[in-house]
């Protein structure tokens, strides 16, 4: 996908969510993580720039028709780490979380996260997307 069809997927895909969604994000650096996330909150009605929280586990958004959670766990050192930051309440909450480098607190999960999984393709520009 280019950077403008993973947008507009994201937002499509924000279209169908309810309270307590659970977006888990893999994907190396600059995959386009943050990018999906934007687009999700943006599909929600989100009206803030949505920037990459990365000296806060999570950064909320509250002026879409959902609250959105936005985490990137990328310096998180283990999942109990998350576990004592409260993150399963935010899972089974009353928003929407999208969570970048979601295999670092797989663990802590629910079982019916959706998987989107972000790889550079072939050309620049280009994006492999595998949603599970
Ligand atoms: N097809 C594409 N999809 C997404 N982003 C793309 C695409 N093509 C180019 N880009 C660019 O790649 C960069 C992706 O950055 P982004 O911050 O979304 O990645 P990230 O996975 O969140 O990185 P990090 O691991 O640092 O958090 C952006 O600068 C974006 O403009
Ligand atoms: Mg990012």
């Amino acid at each position: 996908m280019t950077e403008e069809e993973l947008r507009r997927y994201g937002a499509s895909v924000a279209a169908g969510l309810s309270a307590g969604a659970v977006i888990a994000l893999t994907g190396e650096l600059g995959a386009g993580k943050t990018t999906f996330a934007q687009a999700v909150a943006a599909g929600l009605g989100v009206r803030e720039a949505v920037t990459s929280p990365t000296f806060t586990l999570v950064q909320e958004y509250r002026s879409g028709r959902l609250p959105f959670y936005h985490f990137d766990v990328y310096r998180l050192a283990s999942s109990e780490d998350a576990e004592e930051l409260g993150i399963e309440e935010y899972f089974y909450g009353d928003g929407v979380c999208v969570v970048e480098w979601a295999e670092r607190v797989e663990a802590l999960l629910p079982p019916d996260a959706m998987r989107v999984h972000l790889a550079y393709g072939p050309d620049e520009g280009a994006r492999d997307v595998v949603i599970s």
